[in-house]
């Protein structure tokens, strides 16, 4: 049902530099494999962290937080359940890559030999979090926030009763989980979600094609956030996956399917797609114009972007990572010039993401709400064609 091509392949470079990228592509799946099976170690890490301290305390300290000793307890059973989960999900990787599976990666002493950091440990964490968003019924309230007026407008503009909906051709890059594109393919649009993070690659992978019955899984999506608890059982509230299993209730019409690499690499094909869908995606570039005129060239001549999101500008605080951060004024500015119509704007949609409904601390989005139109009259923004983009999962 839903496909992930294969994002070490790539027949636009040849040579030594092919075998450089699928070395370095290789190289970024073993480390994000092994942080997913390092997962029980670092998490325990730091709550034996925490045992120590305590047991240095004085007895009479101890005691007094004998409460908070036994919730320890609790991390690790919840921390277990979610390696548990991390396990399965890992193993359908085999047939995601080139047909590879886990030992082709495992040295002689079975280890693999790549140095797991911070950050992807968090990345981890992060993927159990947003499974919470896209598939449990805890990420009801959010997908209502991100994904619904965006479902809304699509059938506005395409609606599902007038229009052979088959062959309206619905791209949704930055897909994350997939659980937009799946909505949009279950409507039964023809639905491409597009993702370069093997975390999220490998969790939607196991979601949207191995997941049989709903609710089967158990995860305790915000056992590593230690503070701003109100309750004791706040950290290691359970949610079950996914609400919906997508093989149990497929598009019945419409196709659903995940293209793994950049998408400033992949999409390249002119006046394709006859909507572009967005959400918490365009301030993931480094150039944010790339992809305004990424999303317009392959755009129909009359074809709509709607999109949804705020300006985090992902690699704003990133070393090593270049950044501009223009205003959404500015960006408004730039899709004109480039060839949009705005037909549709809001700002301060109130949006949240992956937050833990019993935070004492939530972050919310004052979120933009827009639809354009690619002007029938082709524009000459059309450029980045010719160019040579770097990296592809991430
Ligand atoms: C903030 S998340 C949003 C995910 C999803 N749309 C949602 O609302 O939950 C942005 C996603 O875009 C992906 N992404 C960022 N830049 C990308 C690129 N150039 N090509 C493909 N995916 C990209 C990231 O890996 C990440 O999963």
């Amino acid at each position: 049902m839903s496909s992930v091509t294969e994002p070490f392949a790539d027949n636009h470079h040849d040579g030594v530099a092919a075998d450089q990228l699928v070395d370095e592509e290789r190289k970024n799946f073993l480390l994000i494999l092994a942080a997913f099976r390092l997962y029980k170690t670092t998490s325990m890490i730091s709550v034996d962290q925490r045992e120590m301290y305590m047991n240095s305390l004085s007895k009479n300290h101890q005691y007094l937080l004998s409460k908070y000793r036994e919730s320890l307890h609790k991390i690790r059973d919840a921390i277990l359940t979610n390696y548990q989960v991390i396990n399965v999900m890992v193993k359908t990787i085999d047939q995601l890559f080139l047909n590879d599976n886990e030992s082709t990666y495992r040295d002689n002493n079975g280890e693999f030999g790549v140095k797991v950091g911070q950050n992807e440990i968090e990345r981890v964490q992060v993927t159990l979090k947003q499974i919470a968003r896209d598939w449990s019924a805890d990420g009801e309230m959010e997908r209502q926030q991100c994904y619904q007026p965006i479902i809304d407008e699509v059938t506005r503009l395409f609606p599902p009763n007038d229009t052979d909906v088959e062959n309206v051709r619905i791209l949704v890059p930055g897909a994350g989980l997939g659980r937009l594109m799946y909505e949009l393919s279950y409507i039964g649009y023809f639905c491409e979600g597009n993702e370069f993070s093997l975390f999220m690659l490998i969790a939607s992978n196991f979601i949207l094609n191995r997941c049989l019955i709903e609710n089967e899984y158990k995860l305790y999506p915000y056992v590593h956030q230690y503070v701003n608890n109100l309750n004791r059982g706040d950290q290691t509230r359970a949610i079950t996956f996914p609400d919906v299993s997508p093989t149990q209730r497929p598009p019945k019409k419409g196709t659903m399917n995940m293209v793994a690499g950049d998408f400033l690499e992949i999409y390249k094909e002119a006046d394709y797609w006859d909507c572009v869908a967005t959400c918490f995606f365009i301030d993931c570039a480094n150039n944010i114009v790339d992809f305004i005129e990424t999303i317009y060239n392959i755009l129909k001549p009359n074809g709509v972007w709607v999109n949804l999101g705020p300006l985090l500008y992902h690699y704003s605080d990133v070393m090593g990572e270049h950044s501009i951060e223009p205003t959404f004024e500015d960006i408004c500015h730039i899709m004109k010039q480039v060839g949009f119509v705005i037909e549709k704007c809001a700002t301060g949609v109130r949006t949240l993401y992956s937050q833990n409904p019993k935070s004492m601390h939530k972050s919310e989005y004052e979120s933009v709400f827009f639809t354009c139109r690619k002007s029938a009259q082709k524009s000459e923004c059309n450029g980045n064609s010719n160019k040579q983009m770097n990296g592809h999962t991430k």
